[in-house]
């Protein structure tokens, strides 16, 4: 959580403005408050304060301040309260230095004691303030900046990606990275570090990701990083990455989170085409050759990993679902002869990538699907296989979703034939499913809109299903929470008379999926049971299926397979989610406590 940037051009430019378009990129990584730092011949001048950019950089003219280099921030708050002292960038006692940060310095109370005794005197409650002053003291000392920020950089223990100005050095930003992302853009007459790839498009399509424990610096003209103190030739590094500029920007759509809602089409025809069969057939060896199959994830990946895990069953693999926090609970399990599915939108998830490493490091192999080339979960499998959704900006996940179970069934699907199932139907299936999205997005738009207006009243709403619907259930449940605040559950449909039916009263919103046609009349007596209570019932059905008679209000979707099913069956609840957020004022990019991507543990 918590995005930073730092750039070094050769020339002065309006950099406030440069720094305030890379902070609304950022944004959806934290929105605590923003905050620059620009190096000027008088010295570091710094303007942060609580809000969001727009306001902060309003409020601060950060457009008319001129310079070459600089640093920024957008913060999601773990040491202090989100207010103008702790907001990012932080400084030293003399104002020389300033400093952004993404992670946490786990020894900061040691090294903030230590340091108050040496007579500095820090302003804020944060963790990142420490980093100037150690840089500070080892300079007092007769250090060059550069030799200061290695030496302060071996003294803070846990997870980071900093960026460094020094008004010492003008012409330089030092940055390193541990745990948390940073990678370097690559520029002609500049340089820069950002934490994601979409706030370099502006700039730079030539990337290098940077590796744990890398560190250096950038000048408008060189780039060095070391490693342990050995210099590291980052010459084969640099990453060309297919995604546009524009692709990172809202085009005309009142939210990013409506945008990527309609661009899933598109999204999952490039997944579609970009699929490597040579791939998916070693990966599917591998599954099928496993003692044991884990899927893990977080959050919407988790349940883009459940419809595959649910899915597997049809070739008698049991394969086990793991949370990615989770990952601890089933170590004893991991073993050599073991395969792991690990899916995440980022690449970057904490969570995950710990997973991962405890599961290698039991010599499990690990196939990663993700949508960031390069990423560290990318870099850390044993093979990969990329989704191609382009940026997802909004906080919450929606095409990252329905590519993931696009790409996840066409592994199914791999499986399958290599058992000797008829994949025929499943692969049409695929091909159908961008324009199958789209009529799901054209049938449902109007009607989800007019829904989202008796929502809003809720305070409370069931997500049922059974079966293969219950990840759609899931991930509906999770998208109506996270951005509207309604409460919002998901049971399989019998478990609800295990007592979440306590609840249900007149008018209770209780939203059946119906993507499983084999698990209709089941589903049909959880709707009667609930219909009893006068529950307000709402169904996700099949195009043209009797079903929607018996349910208050409904969504149809055309039908494909059940798995398939769950990438179409879910955008009508991304739409009621997008619109209930949007008739109770919310702003669903960018959710109250929320950040993309989670990088602490
Ligand atoms: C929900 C959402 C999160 C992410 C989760 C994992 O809309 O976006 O639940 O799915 O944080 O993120 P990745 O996929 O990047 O590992």
């Amino acid at each position: 959580m918590c995005g930073i940037f730092g750039i070094t051009l050769s020339s002065e430019t309006t950099i406030g403005a440069l720094l305030r378009r890379a902070l609304e990129r950022l944004e959806y990584r934290g929105y605590d408050s923003a905050g620059i730092a620009i190096v000027t011949p008088q010295g570091i001048l710094i303007r942060k304060d609580a809000g969001k950019v727009a306001e902060v950089s309003s409020r601060y003219g950060f457009d008319q301040i001129r310079g070459a280099t600089g640093v920024a921030h957008t913060r999601w708050a773990t040491h202090g309260k989100p207010n103008q002292i702790n907001a990012h960038p932080h400084s030293d006692c003399s104002g020389t230095i300033a400093v952004v940060h993404n992670g946490i310095i786990e020894n900061y109370e040691e090294l903030k004691s230590e340091l108050i005794a040496k007579g500095h005197v820090f302003k804020s409650e944060t963790d990142t303030e420490v980093f100037a002053h150690l840089m500070e003291e080892y300079e007092r000392s007769g250090l060059t900046p550069w030799e200061a920020f290695k030496r302060a950089l071996s003294r803070i223990r846990g997870a980071y990606a900093l960026a460094v100005v020094d008004s010492r050095e003008p012409n330089k930003v030092f940055f390193a990275r541990n745990l948390s992302p940073l990678i370097i853009g690559v520029g002609d007459g500049f340089n820069l570090v950002a934490s994601d790839i979409p706030t370099v498009l502006e700039h730079t399509n030539r990337v290098i990701p940077l590796r744990d424990g890398e560190y250096g610096y950038i000048t408008p003209s060189s780039i060095v990083v070391e490693h342990d103190g050995v210099a590291v030739d980052i010459s084969d590094r640099v990453q060309l990455i297919p995604w546009s500029a524009d692709q990172a920007l809202r085009g005309g759509y009142q939210h990013f989170m409506l945008k990527e809602i309609h661009e899933q089409p598109e999204a999952l025809a490039s997944t579609i085409a970009g699929l490597e069969p040579r791939r998916l057939s070693e990966v599917a060896e591998m599954l099928l050759n496993a003692k044991r199959v884990y899927v893990v994830g977080a959050g919407t990946s988790y349940y883009a990993g459940l419809t595959f895990q649910l899915g597997l069953i049809e070739y008698r693999i049991a394969a086990i679902p793991i949370i990615s926090s989770e990952y601890s609970t089933y170590e004893g399990l991991f073993d050599v002869d073991d395969v792991a599915v690990a899916v995440s939108q980022s690449g970057e998830t904490i969570d995950t990538i710990r997973a991962v490493r405890a599961m290698r490091e039991r010599g499990v192999k690990v196939v990663a699907v993700t949508n960031v080339v390069a990423s560290t979960l990318a870099r850390e499998s044993d093979a990969v296989l990329y989704t191609r959704a382009g940026p997802e900006i909004g906080v919450a996940a929606t095409k990252t979703f329905t590519t993931q179970v696009a790409l996840l069934a066409a592994l199914h699907a791999q499986v399958g034939r290599i058992v000797g199932a008829d994949v025929e139907p499943r692969m049409q299936g695929l091909k159908r499913l961008p324009e199958v999205v789209r009529k799901a997005i054209e049938l449902n738009e109007g009607s989800a809109k007019a829904l989202a207006e008796r929502l809003k009243a809720s305070a409370s709403a069931y997500y049922l299903s059974r079966g293969l619907g219950m990840p759609v259930a899931l991930e509906g449940a999770l998208k109506m929470k996270e951005i509207a605040y309604v409460h919002a559950e998901a049971y399989p449909a019998g478990e609800s008379k295990h007592g979440p039916i306590a609840l249900v009263e007149s008018k209770f919103p209780v939203i059946f999926v119906f993507s499983d046609p084999s698990l209709k009349e089941k589903l049909l007596n959880n709707v009667a049971e609930m219909q009893a209570r006068e529950a307000l019932t709402i169904g996700v059905v099949p195009r043209g299926d009797d079903v929607g008679k018996k349910l208050k209000y409904v969504f149809e979707v055309p039908h494909l397979d059940p798995l398939l099913n769950s990438a179409a069956f879910v955008v009508p609840l991304q739409l009621l989610a997008y619109y209930t957020a949007v008739a109770l004022g919310r702003d669903p990019d960018k959710p109250r406590n929320l950040a993309k991507t989670v990088t602490v543990e």
